[in-house]
């Protein structure tokens, strides 16, 4: 059974160890400290009940691989082929009617104040507080194709925000589109909703898709929409808080710095203002946090499962005997890439690394190993690029090709988004096709021959 909401999959989490209440009082800015320990040591969700604010704060419900099992209802064994099962087979949404339990309280006009939520401010040089886990549901303004998808926010004033939306997702797509028709962006932040919502906005589809079709897919079930009080976004009912928006794209104000899933800072820059036209909510609403930073926190298991399914889906067409996928959270998922396939012929493993970078994951480093190695083992991994590559023969490098987003290491990254090029990398970690090869040593029969003096 799909969870309804937020607080199911909170119960879940409570039930299975996987969350902790802290009733002591804590400061907001002490947050971030709080959940890095946890990140630290693997440990459980947190939910702070006494943040000087009128709502619980939980943080961390995405921190790991045991978390994301729990939300997609699935084992180690069965994840990857239920979420494949979920992609391809779509539900589409229903819509109820007004109001829905996300609107039990709602509060517009000059009663709207953001500064009353328990919104952290994570790591001590970011710009404010920010909200971190916000889903945005946007609209294709020429298609009405709505998408759901994470972008921070940076809260500004009491009903002002500035965020950061990314020119090649589809939130910065839909605005940029927007402007050029002359028409005014307006869109929904969602905070607290069922897990798949949030994994489904890491999934990456062409932009003529509706992500609630594919949340519906994923859950099993359609997804309840009902429609904003102050736009025609439409968002997920039970939702724990709405903040509905409109977006002045000539009106800048500055955003940042913020510390990032890179594990680096990006500065301040001028972007467009948010204002908020309504704040709607269940009674008694939870509020979500998230600390992003240095690897790896749960913005990076968050991207984990999805990314991979996607790299997977768009590239197996063209290349069926691919046969596993691994996005490594601590190089940042999109980063590192490795592909397990048997090469059809010369080369194939090439073109497989050339359409890995050219896919919307947009990889630095891509590997490609044959199907004995482990994908997700990095020692397996490492054993195939030290004895079955030569580097002047199995190394490609592919040049002034868009850069991943907010990576430091590129020539001036501070400018403009549109300007900033890349290198990517890829490596052929299989052994020459159609060439002899040493034999692998290896001690066959080790897992059936008995040691009990090694069970412990
Ligand atoms: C927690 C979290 C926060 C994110 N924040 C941003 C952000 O502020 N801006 C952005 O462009 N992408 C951000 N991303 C990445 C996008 O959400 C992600 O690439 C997503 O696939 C975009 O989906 P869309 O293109 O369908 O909107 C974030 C991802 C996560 C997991």
């Amino acid at each position: 059974m799909p969870y309804q909401d937020f607080r199911e999959f909170l119960a879940v989490l409570r039930e299975e160890g996987e969350l902790i209440d802290i009733d002591r009082h804590i400061a907001l800015e002490d947050v971030g400290k709080a959940m890095k320990h946890s990140y630290i040591k693997q440990g459980p969700a947190l939910q702070f009940n006494d943040t000087g604010t009128t709502m619980p704060l939980v943080l961390g419900c995405y921190a790991d691989r045991r978390k994301a099992l729990l939300a997609f209802e699935a084992t180690p064994e069965t994840i990857f082929a239920k979420v494949l099962h979920g992609l391809d087979n779509p539900i589409p949404p229903v819509t109820i009617d007004r109001p829905a339990p996300c609107q039990e309280v709602v509060i517009r006009d000059n009663a709207v104040d953001v500064s009353k939520l328990p919104i952290p401010k994570y790591s001590p040089k970011d710009g404010g507080p920010y909200i971190t886990p916000g889903i945005v549901v946007s609209h294709d303004p020429e298609t009405g194709v709505p998408d759901i998808g994470h972008y921070r926010f940076l809260i500004l004033g009491p009903n002002t925000m500035s965020f950061s939306a990314q020119p090649f997702h589809r939130f910065g797509k839909n605005l940029l589109k927007a402007q050029a028709m002359g028409i005014k962006p307006r869109a929904a932040v969602v905070i607290g909703c069922d897990p798949i919502h949030a994994y489904t906005c890491q999934v990456q589809v062409p932009d003529t898709v509706n992500d609630w079709t594919l949340a519906g897919g994923l859950r099993g079930a359609p997804v309840e929409l009902v429609k904003c009080i102050t736009n025609d976004v439409l968002v997920p009912a039970t939702a724990e808080l709405v903040i509905e928006f409109e977006v002045d794209m000539d009106d800048l104000v500055m955003e940042g710095p913020l510390g990032e899933y890179t594990g680096y800072y990006t500065p301040a820059t001028p972007k467009p203002r948010a204002t908020i036209t309504a704040i709607t909510h269940r009674i008694n609403p939870i509020f979500q946090g998230l600390l992003t930073g240095k690897p790896v926190t749960e913005n990076h298991i968050l991207k984990q499962i999805p990314f991979e399914a996607s790299v997977w889906k768009a590239l197996k067409a063209q290349y069926p005997t691919i046969q596993n996928v691994s996005v490594r959270a601590s190089a940042g998922v999109s980063f590192y890439v490795v592909i397990s396939m048997t090469p059809r012929f010369a080369g194939e493993p090439r073109q497989v690394i050339l359409s890995a970078i050219a896919s919307n994951i947009r990889p630095k480093w891509v590997i490609i190993v044959e199907p004995d190695i482990d994908v997700h083992s990095s020692s397996e991994v490492e054993w195939a690029m030290a004895f079955r590559v030569q580097p002047q023969r199995d190394v490609m490098i592919v040049g002034d090709i868009p850069a991943g987003p907010s990576d430091p290491s590129i020539d001036e990254p501070s400018r403009p988004r549109p300007m900033r090029t890349a290198s990517a990398i890829g490596i052929d970690a299989t052994r020459p096709f159609g060439k002899p090869f040493s034999e692998v040593a290896d001690v066959p029969g080790w897992e059936d021959f008995p040691m009990p003096e090694l069970d412990r």
